[in-house]
């Protein structure tokens, strides 16, 4: 196993919000919901695809645009699950949850969002590509089951009784029809998680490079301000920080 690997890995263990169990469970009020999918949808689902695209548009090895045409392809236009492109999917659960999404569209970024969207947009928006594309593809798409997923031994339920315990579902009264999200994610994102890492550890020199420390610098500040960035939805929403 690569040093690069287990290094990433163990950035991705972390990606952990001490509040997260609160999103999980009954109890939040809508407008406490709506801050949460307003940041999230404003800091990275709107754009992905467009952040994907910078990516591509930096000219990375042949070996690579068609990992990452096809992964802008799918979340641009669903054009590889449900025709329906992502970002709109999380909309239609928002519609689902009876919240106006154009209080989705019209919100500003908090402060912690804003800087964590910098970031996103710099390590993005130039070379080496590989940087950008172990941010955006490894951590921002990927989670804290990284490590499960990649030893192919995520337990995951089946996509039905997934969406039936979804906390939206569970919870908070989204209709099962609302979710196209999860659906969609259920069938192209394991592809996306196998294409981020084979990307990245390919591309990055295996001989003790700088590049490598770099790309887990560029990752672990991605946690940084992930983490800050949830901090401060929280406070924002009233939802108490563990710990
Ligand atoms: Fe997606
Ligand atoms: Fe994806």
């Amino acid at each position: 196993m690569s040093d690069l690997r287990e290094r990433l890995l163990s950035i991705m263990d972390r990606k952990h919000h001490s509040a997260w169990p609160a999103f999980t469970r009954p109890g939040l009020t809508r407008s406490q919901l709506l801050v949460h999918f307003a940041q999230e949808y404003n800091v990275y689902v709107r754009d992905f695809p467009v952040l994907l695209a910078r990516l591509l548009g930096q000219g990375p090895p042949r070996s690579v645009r068609r990992a990452l045409a096809e992964n802008l392809y799918e979340e641009e236009t669903g054009g590889l699950s449900g025709g329906v492109a992502h970002p709109e999917l999380f909309l239609r659960m928002i519609d689902g949850l009876r919240i106006d999404r154009s209080a989705l569209e019209t919100a500003t970024l908090l402060p912690e969002a804003a800087k964590y969207r910098e970031f996103l947009d710099r390590m993005t928006g130039g070379a080496p590509w590989v940087i950008g594309a172990a941010v955006l593809t490894i951590f921002v798409e990927g989670s804290v089951h990284e490590r499960a997923e990649l030893a192919g031994n995520r337990s995951a339920l089946p996509i039905e009784e997934a969406i039936d315990a979804h906390p939206m579902v569970k919870h908070y009264g989204c209709p099962r029809e609302a979710m196209g999200l999860v659906r969609a994610h259920r069938a192209v994102e394991s592809g996306h998680r196998k294409d981020a890492w084979q990307m990245v550890l390919d591309h990055v020199g295996e001989d003790a490079s700088t590049e490598a420390d770099v790309v887990v610098e560029a990752c672990e500040a991605a946690l940084r301000l992930w983490l800050a960035y949830r901090d401060a939805v929280c406070t924002s929403a009233g939802i108490p920080l563990a710990g």
